[in-house]
């Protein structure tokens, strides 16, 4: 395993085209299928840094900022931002495309955090990451804060749990 990695080399991208069956009765995609297709990119980013299978871990909030139309083209696009120990924070960015109109818009992003698994599905190690343009730069510095935060609401997220898990309304 390398000790440390460029941002860029997990760097992965996807496009899909939004039929009918993606969207709908305001001819507008799901949100749930945008999830699906956030996590999917960032697992492949995560698998590319990570050089092993990973779970997801958490989602960030997804800010859902444009509605994305049938017939648009969304593009993906993720990368990993931070490296922990065995975890790892992945943005992904959601640009939608009207071809007809030749417009473009910034869809949607999130911050997910996976975790790297051994073949025994054991927490492993992962590579250290190193920034390398000035954009890459701004994800590193700001990293430290977001995954302080991600501490802080697992804080409070196993309160909650210890509440919840006694009670499953079902
Ligand atoms: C994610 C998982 C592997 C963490 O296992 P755990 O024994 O609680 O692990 P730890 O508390 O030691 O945390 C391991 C790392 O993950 C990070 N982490 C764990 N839960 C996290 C969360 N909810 N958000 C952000 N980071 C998290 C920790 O900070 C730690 O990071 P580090 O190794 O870089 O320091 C475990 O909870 C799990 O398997 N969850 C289910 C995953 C899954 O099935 N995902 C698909 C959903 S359907």
């Amino acid at each position: 395993m390398k000790e440390s990695k460029g941002m860029t080399e997990s760097r992965s991208v996807k496009s899909i085209q939004i039929f009918p069956e993606d969207t709908n009765h305001h001819n507008t995609m799901f949100g749930g299928k945008l999830i699906a297709e956030i996590d999917e990119i960032a697992a492949i980013a995560a698998m590319r840094h990570s050089g092993n299978s990973v779970v997801t871990a958490s989602i960030d909030s997804v800010d859902f900022i444009q509605p994305i139309r049938t017939g648009e083209v969304l593009s993906l696009v993720s990368f990993v931002t931070y490296a922990g120990t065995s975890s790892m924070e992945i943005c992904v960015k959601v640009v939608s495309e009207d071809n007809i109109n030749q417009n473009k818009h910034l869809a949607a992003y999130s911050f997910l955090t996976f975790v790297a698994l051994d073949e025994n599905g054991k927490k492993v190690k992962v590579p250290a990451i190193y920034p390398e343009t000035e954009d890459e730069k701004w994800f590193y510095e700001t990293a430290k804060d977001r995954v302080n935060l991600r501490h802080e609401r697992r804080d409070e997220s196993k309160r909650t749990l210890e509440f919840m898990s006694t009670k499953l309304y079902i």
